[in-house]
């Protein structure tokens, strides 16, 4: 029996993050399998297939009754006990995504050899560093033509402003390549070409291997002494504070898909990735290893089935222990109350659980009780942990009722719907609420909106797309009563729910404009909880 203690210290909580197509689903795929989550390879994939298209989305999440697919996945690996958070992407993009993150304690950033650092990477990115956790680099698909691995360290620092340190070095690539020279052990691990299997055989040799030559040829053993010489003498030093501030990203080449430099790669992130992290309250942090529970909501899963109008509440539990009939306290309801049914996933399988440790998440169901950012915890230690960041939408549209004798089921649809964060509503000033203007991060969240407004609210609404493309919430000058702002003509002052002022743009350009014609005006693309 292991201790609280000893449980929290093995806990590696962490998102993976990139953009669609790098190589994701693939890579932890890879994982699961090492864990032995998985026994197969294509048990996730099928999934992320399945979930492709909007209208069979629409199916599944009706067949599947409630969905709390993979949205962690736990699993052992050398002592120690992996959460996966899924970010999802492709057409399920979403502001969960980036909440996603929230409750992460490092994240794996998977790049494309070919592409280098991709929009959605970049957008991902943006909140790691916002929260200060450390950020691996996985240079992914090795096998296949790739940039130049000094370019692809260039544009990372450049673009993302972040250092790195590589863990190892990529020897040629596509077609010619053979393996990497790791910078730690000053070992090489050849690689020796996919057998069609997408497993490949690897040898491990020092560079003054006399068999070197035969195993990855004289031409790239040249160009692999120029390479070392010249990273010796100009790389950055390993910093384990750095690395865990996320100042400095390891990063390492590899190939998902072969399962080449995978396992490498998982044993020494789990060595250089730290255990769960403390969070801020009001008034206080706190630490993962104090004894009284306490988590926080960071996600809301409503029901797409009209039968089953429960959703699932995801929490990420910060301190302590969680067992299955304790009594905790909903600190924003100010109620005692037993979780019901809490949940964990194991790679494919959901199972109701008896005890879970900081580090974890949990799902429950709830019949709308809670909301994102949430505080729970143990009734005898009251805290309210700092809230979530509400993060820009980049969709928009004109949303009122078809039939104006639904307007109360109009309004409180909106309502319940943007409370639960499944989309954001804004208003113009001094406007009431039969016409709101909807914001969403990704298209699909339009698309879930109209179904939940139709089926659980019985309202048909009347959708008209904006071209707005940014929103900021105003920071800098006074924002308590409407601010008067020199704006382009396309640029809209709105309101949120909390009649927080905020600024809709349809370009940078017009953002830019704003920011150099009034003093003092600054702009933020995330709120503040
Ligand atoms: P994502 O979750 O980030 O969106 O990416 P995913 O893992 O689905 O990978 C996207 C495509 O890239 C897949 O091909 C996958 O097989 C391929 N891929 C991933 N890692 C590697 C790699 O290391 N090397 C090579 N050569 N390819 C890689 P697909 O054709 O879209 O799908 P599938 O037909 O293979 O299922």
């Amino acid at each position: 029996m292991r201790t609280t203690e000893e449980e929290i210290r093995r806990r590696r909580t962490f998102a993976i993050i990139s953009h669609p197509d790098a190589g994701k689903t693939t890579l932890t795929e890879k994982l699961l399998l090492y864990g032995g989550a998985i026994a197969m390879a294509g048990a996730v994939k099928g999934k992320k297939n399945a979930r492709h298209a909007v209208s069979d989305w629409m199916e599944i999440e009706k067949q599947r009754g409630i969905s709390v697919t993979s949205s962690v996945m736990q699993f052992e690996y050398d002592g120690c006990c992996i959460n996966i958070l899924d970010t999802p992407g492709h057409q399920d993009f979403s502001e969960d995504t980036y909440r996603t993150l929230m409750a992460a304690d490092a994240a794996i950033m998977v790049i494309d050899a070919a592409k280098g650092v991709e929009p959605q990477t970049r957008k991902l990115f943006h909140v790691c560093v916002m929260r200060h956790i450390p950020i691996f680099t996985f240079i992914n698909k090795m096998d296949r033509e790739a940039r130049n691995p000094f370019d692809l360290l260039d544009q990372i620092e450049n673009e993302l402003g972040i250092k790195t340190y590589a863990v190892n070095w990529p020897i040629g690539c596509g077609k010619d390549f053979r393996g990497v020279f790791d910078l730690e052990t000053r070992h090489i691990l050849s690689f020796e070409g996919d057998s069609g299997a997408h497993t490949v055989s690897q040898t491990e040799v020092t560079p003054d291997d006399p068999a070197l030559e035969s195993l990855i040829g004289k031409d790239n053993r040249a160009q692999l002494a120029e390479d070392i010489e010249l990273l010796d003498g100009a790389s950055e030093e390993f910093d384990l504070d750095a690395i865990q501030s996320g100042a400095l990203s390891p990063v390492f080449f590899g190939s998902a898909l072969t399962n080449f430099g995978v396992e490498p790669f998982l044993k020494r992130f789990l060595e250089l990735t730290p255990p769960p992290l403390a969070r801020q309250a009001a008034g206080e942090t706190v630490d993962p290893f104090a004894p009284d529970f306490s988590a926080f909501v960071f996600k809301i899963q409503a029901n797409m089935n009209k039968a089953h109008r429960d959703r699932v509440t995801f929490l990420r539990i910060v301190s302590g222990k969680f067992t299955r009939d304790m009594e905790v306290l909903h600190v924003q309801g100010d109620k005692k109350m037993r979780l019901s049914q809490p949940q964990m996933m194991m790679a494919e399988n959901r199972e109701v659980i008896d005890e879970a440790f900081a580090g974890d998440i949990i799902g429950v169901f709830d019949p709308g009780l809670f909301s994102i950012g949430d505080t729970i915890c143990a009734p005898s230690h009251r805290l309210t942990f700092a809230g979530i960041p509400t993060f820009a939408p980049e969709h928009f549209a004109r949303v009122r009722h078809k039939d104006t004798m639904k307007r109360k089921q109009f309004v409180k649809g909106v309502m319940q719907i943007a409370q639960e964060g499944a989309i954001q509503i804004f208003h113009e000033p001094e406007t009431g609420m039969e016409e709101v203007i909807v914001g969403v991060v990704g298209v699909l969240q339009f698309e879930v909106f109209e179904h939940r407004m139709r089926t659980e609210y019985n309202v048909e609404i009347i959708r008209e797309p904006l071209s707005y493309q940014y929103i900021r919430w105003i920071d800098g000058i006074p924002a308590d009563k409407k601010p008067e702002l020199n704006i382009t003509e396309d640029t809209k002052l709105v309101q949120d729910f909390r009649d927080q002022y905020l600024l809709l743009f349809t370009s940078e350009w017009n953002i830019r404009w704003a920011l150099e014609r009034n003093e003092g005006l600054e702009l933020r693309d995330f709120s503040n909880n």
